[in-house]
């Protein structure tokens, strides 16, 4: 509501690795996928995210009455598919999966700044971190609609 409308300071963050992200896709190279550690390195990223999101209070509600199993196995695929690997992602758009859950801003930096932690961590690299999240921040657009 209000709070959703505040500036968070994850949103600069957010801004300046867009602009990194656009500059790394030049270099040539492992692909991000290769340099993150493969499918099963973001698999424990994205299985330790929705855990941590799922008893965070300001986001627990969302994930209640969801398949967690599945739901960390599309969001894997997807961040696999993203950041180059081999599988391309087949689930519905950002748009159609999230319309209706009523995400907020405050709840999408919530969930950036888990990964962030969990990236930091994992021992991901800066410049790997600053890549992932490029390539996640331009579907904030089709994940808020609070
Ligand atoms: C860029 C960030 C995000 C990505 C890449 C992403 C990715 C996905 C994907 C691939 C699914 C589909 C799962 C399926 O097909 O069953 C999904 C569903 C879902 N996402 Fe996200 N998501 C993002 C942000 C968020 C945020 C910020 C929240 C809330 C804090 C969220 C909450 C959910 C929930 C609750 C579902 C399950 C919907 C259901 O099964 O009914 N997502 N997300």
């Amino acid at each position: 509501m209000t709070q959703s409308r505040k500036r968070h300071p994850v949103r600069l963050m957010l801004a300046a690795v867009a602009m990194t992200g656009i500059f790394a896709s030049a270099h040539a190279g492992p692909t991000l996928y290769e340099r993150l550690g493969g499918r099963d390195a973001v698999g424990r990223i994205v299985d330790e995210l929705i855990e941590t999101s799922r008893v965070d209070p300001v986001s627990a509600h969302l994930f209640v009455k969801v398949n967690h199993k599945r739901l960390k196995q599309k969001i894997a695929e997807q961040i696999c598919a993203l950041a180059g690997g081999p599988v391309p992602f087949e689930g519905d758009d950002m748009k159609t999966t999230h319309a209706g859950l009523g995400i907020t801003e405050e709840d999408f930096y919530r969930l950036v700044e888990h990964l962030v932690a969990i990236l930091d961590r994992s021992g991901v690299g800066t410049r790997e971190k600053n890549e992932l999240l490029g390539l996640l921040a331009p579907l904030k657009r089709d994940v808020v609609t609070k």
